[in-house]
């Protein structure tokens, strides 16, 4: 991407600026830019697609699918789209580091009521797409992020460019039941009717939620280090251990429910709707009271940021933190000289 825009900062459609040096993630389809809104300041995310000689309809996609879920919580604002000759730009709300990375930070070790709290707002986020008709197709750490400023003790729910409706729009119905599909998401986090090629539905996001929730208690899934001749094989071994791994063997040492939420979402039938209640009431269940802490004031964000601040925390935390520090700082400036005029 980089050969392709060479200037410092890249100006977009008159009304943005890309910064080269602010790359925020690099995706599989397209790399992701911090930049800033010249009409008014704003600091956006820039997420761009390079056209090539073939139509290049994912960030259109994408761009569509974010715009029909606008105005649900955890969803980020979706701000333009805008077409050049060379590229596709997505512009929208800017949010701070992703699950994998803070993960990291914490040395792949979240508490048990950490990841409580981080699932049920995953949850939540999950029942809201499918409440708009909307499978994600590809839950994994790296597509939840958490807010900036008053936001930041939110989780997003981003990265919509394999994302699929699954009714259809006049009729309501309910997508047809295929196999024989090409395998599309992330291997260490698919369902297993991923891996088989089988249509993915509601379900399947609900699966790898669970394999979320089990990385994030345990630091690791006994498939993430496996290693193949080739892609083919790699994707092969995975699927065979998440096949022939007993369920209590995979949760072993953990609490009861994790078990319980794994097995609840495998038998999950192609078109049944889950009970996210039961899920959530699963998670509830195993919250641990401590120091007069309850889920309601429980402040899983808060409490990871103080952590990271004052223990152990790395430099790409801080960064985020501080520049919050620097921009409520400014914008008070502003608005301080402002008044004054
Ligand atoms: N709005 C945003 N604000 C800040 N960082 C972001 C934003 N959107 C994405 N990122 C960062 O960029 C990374 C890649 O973004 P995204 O998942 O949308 O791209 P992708 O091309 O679909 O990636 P992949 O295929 O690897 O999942 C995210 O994991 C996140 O760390
Ligand atoms: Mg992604």
């Amino acid at each position: 991407m980089k050969n392709f825009l060479s200037n410092e900062s890249l100006s977009i459609g008159n009304k943005y600026k890309l910064y080269l040096r602010n790359r925020l993630g690099n995706g599989s389809f397209g790399d992701i830019y911090k930049g800033i809104n010249t009409t008014n300041n704003k600091k956006i995310a820039i997420k761009i697609e390079q056209i090539k000689k073939q139509n290049n309809l994912q960030l259109k996609n994408e761009t569509e699918i974010l715009s029909f879920l606008q105005g649900g919580f955890g969803i980020p604002k979706l701000y333009d789209y805008i077409r050049t000759s060379k590229f596709n730009f997505m512009i929208f709300e800017l949010l701070g580091i992703n699950l994998d990375q803070l993960f990291h930070l914490f040395n792949k070790k979240f508490t048990n009521n950490t990841t409580i709290a981080l699932g049920l707002q995953m949850i939540e986020r999950l029942e809201f797409i499918h409440s708009r008709h909307i499978i994600h197709r590809d839950i994994k750490p790296d597509n939840f992020l958490i807010g900036k400023g008053k936001n930041d003790s939110i989780v997003y729910i981003c990265d919509f460019g394999l994302s699929k409706r699954f009714r259809d729009k006049k009729t309501g119905l309910h997508i047809q039941y295929k196999n024989g599909k090409h395998f599309i998401g992330t291997q260490i986090f698919a369902s297993i009717y991923t891996h088989l090629g089988i249509e993915q539905s509601r379900r399947d996001d609900l699966e790898s939620l669970a394999y979320i929730l089990i990385y994030f208690s345990k630091g690791d899934l006994p498939w993430t280090k496996v290693k193949g001749k080739n892609r083919k094989e790699k994707y092969s071994k995975v699927l065979s251990l998440k096949i022939n791994i007993n369920i209590s063997d995979l949760c072993s040492e953990l609490p009861k429910e994790y078990s319980k939420f794994l097995k609840y979402v495998r038998d999950l039938q192609f078109e049944e709707k889950p009970d996210y209640d039961y899920l959530k009431n699963l998670l509830k269940a195993m919250f641990v009271n401590e120091n007069n802490v309850n889920l309601e004031n429980f402040d899983c964000i808060d409490m990871l940021k103080k952590k990271s601040i004052y223990k152990n925390g790395s430099e790409l935390y801080k960064r985020h933190i501080e520049e919050d520090i620097v921009n409520n700082y400014v914008s008070k400036k502003s608005i301080e000289s402002n008044s004054k005029e």
